[in-house]
């Protein structure tokens, strides 16, 4: 057989490829690749943020990072990108504010670990997402299922007003403390000693900003007693701590890469029924309720007992939650439609939408909430542009698969 792979079933690699990585020492004309990204739809998410950009690219050999074949502006790329820690010889803004990392996980970093919320986005997917549907500083966001506020900390961080919504008031909380608390850093220094020896109670403390604060470092330590055993009060003290430094962190990323500190709204609420005047969100970045994959109710129990929310009587108030059996999929059908609505009245014409949705498992049985939701949202006038299979980790009972869904409205 003849070299070359003329023959036989390997027909040869596509002709037109990047330079070898050894060929380029500084990464000019290259976009190279975080190292930790390793899936498919991360692969699919780092090419479109590049297309999104308006950069044509090849890849190089080592299929970690794209040549760069035309672009001009690739200092602004650097400073949006999610996917790849350089661009053309440049640093990005992104790998540098990863740094800011009081934990052990990558993805955790600056206020993001405030609190184990159980179905958390990825930030660096949001990110990225943020860059697909070119959302731009002065433009707002909308995350109607604002949960634990992975969204309102990604939007912040590019400088793009957020409005958020969630019908928990623990998940309100939390989304404010991670975006609001380092612009009250002072007086929350000044009176974390006071707190942590006891000579004052937060709850007393009359600034709502910094006794949320506190609030939330109350909230983990909950958590973290009632999950892992942990002694409450050394983690109470532990987490004021870490918090504080974690605050401490997002005050100097916002000194460094902030140009005009964005707008957060974020706000308890109902998102079959949105208080959102129509046509006023340029972008809408949302994972809805999981069905019956998560009961955020009982995850977060001893929190919103905490926080005195009468548990029997929020079952009907959280989407997915109604009803019992085959039942539960009718209301919650239901529920999202009128949701899905919601997101098209307050979004702009031409704005992108992008849910992030899985089937869930019940009974043993696949239930296709994915076609659901995508007939749904094509029913009420969206269109379907994109669809990205996304596998994921940890939830194999309920769920194995989901999907970013990418609508338009108009266009
Ligand atoms: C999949 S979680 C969102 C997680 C979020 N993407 C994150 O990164 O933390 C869905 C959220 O929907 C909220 N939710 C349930 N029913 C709701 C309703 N009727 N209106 C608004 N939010 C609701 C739940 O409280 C939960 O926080």
């Amino acid at each position: 057989m003849s070299g070359g792979g003329q023959h036989g079933l390997f027909s040869g690699f596509p002709k037109k490829r990047g330079n070898d990585v050894s060929d380029i020492v500084d990464n000019k004309n290259r976009a190279v690749f975080f190292d930790n990204i390793q899936f498919i739809y991360e692969l699919i998410l780092g090419i479109l943020e590049l297309e999104s950009f308006g950069v044509e690219i090849i890849p190089c050999k080592d299929y970690r990072s794209f040549e760069i074949l035309n672009h001009s502006d690739t200092e602004a790329i650097a400073r949006r990108s999610g996917y790849f820690k350089v661009i053309d010889g440049i640093k990005t803004d992104y790998s540098a504010i990863i740094k800011y990392n009081r934990t052990r996980s990558f993805n955790q970093y600056l206020t993001h670990w405030f609190y184990p919320y159980k179905g958390k986005f990825h930030p660096q997917m949001i990110r990225a997402v943020i860059n697909i549907i070119g959302l731009n500083e002065g433009e707002t966001l909308l995350d109607p299922f604002v949960g634990s506020g992975t969204s309102a900390v990604e939007a912040f961080l590019q400088g793009i007003d957020f409005v958020g919504v969630d019908v928990s008031p623990l998940c309100v909380l939390l989304s404010k403390v991670k975006v609001n608390s380092y612009k009250h850093i002072g007086k929350i220094k000044e009176l974390k000693k006071a707190v942590q020896y006891e000579e004052i109670d937060y709850k007393a403390i009359e600034d709502k900003d910094v006794s949320s604060f506190f609030e939330i470092a109350d909230m983990i330590a909950k958590s973290d007693s009632a999950r892992r055993r942990k002694n409450y009060k050394n983690a109470f003290l532990s987490n004021i701590e870490k918090m504080f430094l974690s605050i401490k962190d997002l005050y100097e990323v916002v000194d460094k890469f902030i140009k005009k500190v964005p707008s957060s709204k974020i706000e308890m609420g109902d998102s079959r029924e949105l208080n959102i005047p129509d046509s006023s969100i340029d972008g809408i970045i949302t994972s809805p309720p999981y069905s019956i994959a998560l009961n955020y109710v009982l995850n977060d129990k001893h929190a919103l007992e905490a926080m005195g929310v009468d548990i029997s009587s929020a079952f009907n108030d959280f989407i997915g939650l109604r009803g019992r059996g085959e039942e539960k999929f009718k209301m919650y059908n239901e529920d999202m439609y009128k949701c899905y609505k919601e997101m098209w009245r307050v979004l702009k014409n031409g704005g992108y939408c992008v849910v992030i949705l899985g089937n869930v498992v019940f009974e043993g049985k696949e239930v296709p909430t994915v076609n659901i939701a995508t007939e749904q949202c094509e029913n009420i006038g969206f269109k379907l542009i994109d669809s990205i299979d996304k596998i994921i980790f940890g939830l194999y009972n309920v769920m194995q698969r989901e999907y970013i869904l990418v609508f338009q409205k108009g266009g």
